[in-house]
């Protein structure tokens, strides 16, 4: 796992490279070699400085995620941690010199790991990103890095770069003190070992700055007035953004107040302290199986059927250059795909076109991407009127108004035109894909593509399988998906499909609540506590009361008797069809929209629903937004409209910003455990509806002993 070697200078090179893997990871095996291999180097009398370096393209990515998802045992993980700092600390205190040559992307423990060294030197690799994401997995730094960092960057920028997560690239690395130097490509081990041997013809110890008589911390200590105004601002916006569901960031905060006044090694131990503390926490296993492991396994297409030959896109068709249109076209141009927007006419398709010349205007301004860059991407946009500029085209995606005649009619009108293995894809938030398949000549080709809004930002696309479609054109789609950087859920044809189906029932909850008689403003923050972006009303009125209504509308025309009547289908028709309260687009819904000011509850709630004098706890609300959503899940799981609970909270989190430190719906039940997530959900059948009812599959899993993930 390590290499090791010692050339004639008397520098020993200790170069990572795990076998088997593309990436280096601190575990402890890893760790473990390391250990030994500095340990050779530091007796070797004969070797005058240490060289870590990574066989790999890139340095280190960071901690092993597998061995932390199922790390439990603390005393374990303290023992570990321990063993890790003191090594880290032998190899700063011996006063031999120690450099990193940091080739490429160096994050979490390999960043710690090259903290401790006394030279850091970096390529000027473009591609290489410096940071301590482990705040986005729920976790922290546990290798040193809450204690090193704000003593080399100083306290503030410090905290802001631990607890955003954010990767930087190596210029601004050194500018923030984290390296000492960036060299071309390819020259940074001969920069190091050369620092190593002017350290080493210097003599005396190489030691760090924070070992050094006199040290202070760059900027000032946590006892200084700016010390302290960081740590009052820094608690409040922490509190804000995070409504204190996130355990991590508070504690990065603890680490670096409670170790920035004492020395490095009682830091250390502190620090030790609050990562095991955080690993052992479901808000960390829930946002690493969530966000790590189920994306990763979304994104390498997990669920595609084998055996279909993967399909690469050159050219795309997308109908309708409206909202969702315009942003699928540029999501694709960018993407390096040719796409002819179509529209009703030339002039309709070049506004679609016009949106995507504004985004990369924002962008070059931003210096993100070069004039160049920017024109070559509105290159491939070809707007167009006519169905014929589809020939050749791989695969039409269609997102004109949702109409079910007039999408069959373009549906017939492109199959005229594209070839006869090509795949229409719906963008339809509503239509069942099977009954729009019907317009279809070949509805083996005929798949669902549900985008989300703003579609050249949102992550995730919900693909809809039609009765009659086929493997392969699901794997196709899943291709395309893909090819554009967007991540795929697969779910099958039912009202609603899952994301939108299962986001309504957080919006009629609210509504059910609010014609409970339950306060408003307790509606919305308890939404917004529970870790949701937005309070159930104030998102009723983004998507729109309207939309709202007209899909119940629907929903009972279409089911008939069978349709159950819910609370919000009231408060809805109220709003809509008495007081003409549209949502936000209207300027008037659930709150008021004036000109000139911020939004605010519209004052005629009150009379209209009148708040009861006996309100119910602010958790007792959390608990009904919440666990509403989950119970609506494991109903989508059991009538097959998902096919894994993996998807479902990828696809929660991505689709409608379910929060993660819930791990998803199901991450909600796995974390209460079923039978507590059981009896909760029978205690609110029987206070607010039989829609809480636990289902018997539930019911069975739970007598089974079985539950949804193994850890
Ligand atoms: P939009 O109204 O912004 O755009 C529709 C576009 O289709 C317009 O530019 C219109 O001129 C064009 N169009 C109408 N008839 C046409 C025809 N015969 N040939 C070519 N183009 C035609 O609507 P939006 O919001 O983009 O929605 C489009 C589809 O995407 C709908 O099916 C909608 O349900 C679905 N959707 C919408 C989402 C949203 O948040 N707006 C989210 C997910 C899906």
């Amino acid at each position: 796992m390590i290499n090791y070697t010692v050339d004639s200078d008397g520098i020993a090179t200790l170069e990572w490279d795990l076998p088997g893997r593309s990436q280096n990871v601190l575990n402890e095996q890893t760790m473990a070699a390391f250990g030994e291999a500095a340990q050779k180097a530091l007796a070797d009398a004969s070797v005058k400085g240490i060289l870590v370096a990574s066989a790999k393209a890139d340095f280190i990515a960071g901690g092993d995620l597998d061995m932390l998802l199922k790390a439990t045992d603390a005393q374990a993980m303290s023992d570990n941690l321990k063993l890790w700092h003191k090594l880290f600390r032998t190899l700063e205190t011996t006063g031999k010199p120690v450099a990193a040559a940091l080739n490429g992307t160096t994050l979490g423990g390999g960043l710690e790991l090259a903290l401790a060294c006394h030279y850091r030197v970096a390529s000027d690799n473009p591609k290489a990103r410096f940071g301590f994401p482990e705040v986005t997995l729920g976790l922290l730094p546990g290798a040193g890095g809450t204690q090193r960092a704000p003593r080399l960057m100083g306290i503030q920028p410090a905290l802001l770069f631990l607890t955003e997560g954010k990767r930087i690239k190596a210029a601004e690395a050194q500018k923030q003190g984290l390296i000492h130097a960036v060299v071309p490509a390819g020259k940074e081990r001969e920069a190091a070992r050369a620092w190593l041997l002017e350290a080493a013809a210097k003599g005396g110890k190489t030691l760090q700055p924070w070992d050094q008589k006199g040290f202070r911390i760059p900027g000032g200590s946590v006892m200084t007035p700016g010390g302290m105004q960081t740590f009052m601002a820094g608690n409040a916006m922490l509190r804000e953004k995070t409504q204190g569901n996130y355990p991590a960031p508070k504690h990065i905060l603890s680490c670096v107040f409670e170790g920035m006044q004492t020395d490095i090694d009682t830091g250390l131990a502190i620090e030790t302290r609050y990562f095991v503390n955080l690993v052992k926490s479901p808000e960390a296993k829930n946002m690493i199986r969530s966000l790590f492991f189920f994306m990763q396994e979304a994104n390498k297409l997990a669920r595609r059927p084998p055996d279909v030959p993967q399909q690469k896109y050159s050219k795309i068709g997308m109908l309708g250059a409206g909202m969702m249109g315009a942003g699928i076209a540029h999501a694709a141009a960018t993407a390096g795909i040719e796409v002819v927007l179509l529209d009703t006419s030339r002039e309709a398709a070049e506004k679609g076109k016009a949106y995507s010349a504004r985004l990369l205007e924002k962008r070059v301004a931003k210096s993100q991407l070069s004039q160049d860059g920017a024109a070559a991407i509105l290159a491939r946009i070809q707007s167009s009127a006519d169905y014929k500029d589809f020939a050749g085209c791989e695969l039409v995606v269609e997102a004109v108004f949702e109409d079910r005649a007039l999408k069959a009619d373009v549906t017939r009108k492109t199959e005229a035109v594209i070839g006869a293995d090509a795949i229409f894809a719906s963008n339809t938030s509503t239509l069942p894909i099977t009954g729009l398949a019907e317009a279809s000549s070949r509805p083996a080709n005929f798949i669902g593509l549900h985008f989300f809004s703003p579609a050249d930002r949102m992550p995730l696309v919900e693909i809809i399988l039609g009765r009659q479609t086929s493997p392969a054109t699901l794997a196709r789609a899943m291709d395309f998906v893909r090819a554009i950087g967007k991540t795929p859920i697969v779910v099958n044809d039912a009202r609603g499909f899952y994301t939108s189906r299962v986001f309504g029932t957080y919006l009629s909850e609210g509504m059910a609540l609010l014609q409970e008689g339950v306060a408003p403003a307790l509606i919305d923050n308890a939404g917004r506590i529970a870790g949701m972006p937005v309070g159930p009303l104030a998102l009723a009125d983004e998507v729109s009361i309207e939309l709202v209504h007209k899909i119940a509308k629907q929903t009972r025309a279409d089911l008939g008797g069978k349709y159950i009547e819910r609370a919000a289908d009231q408060v809805a028709a109220l709003m809509v069809d008495k007081l003409g309260r549209l949502g936000k687009k209207s300027g008037h819904g659930f709150y008021e929209y004036p000109a000139d000011a911020k939004k605010h509850l519209w004052a005629g709630l009150a009379e209209r629903f009148p708040v009861k004098a006996e309100q119910p706890s602010l958790d007792a609300v959390v608990e009904r937004l919440i666990l509403i959503q989950s119970i609506e899940t494991v109903r989508c799981l059991e009538e097959g409209v998902l096919t894994s609970p993996a998807d479902a909270d990828v696809g929660a989190i991505l689709g409608w910003g379910y929060p993660p430190f819930r791990g998803g719906p199901i991450g909600q039940i796995h974390t209460m455990g079923l039978p507590n997530f059981i009896a909760a959900c029978d205690r609110l059948a029987e206070q607010c509806g039989e829609r809480f009812r636990p289902t018997e599959g539930l019911r069975k899993k739970t007598a089974e002993g079985s539950q949804f993930f193994p850890i």
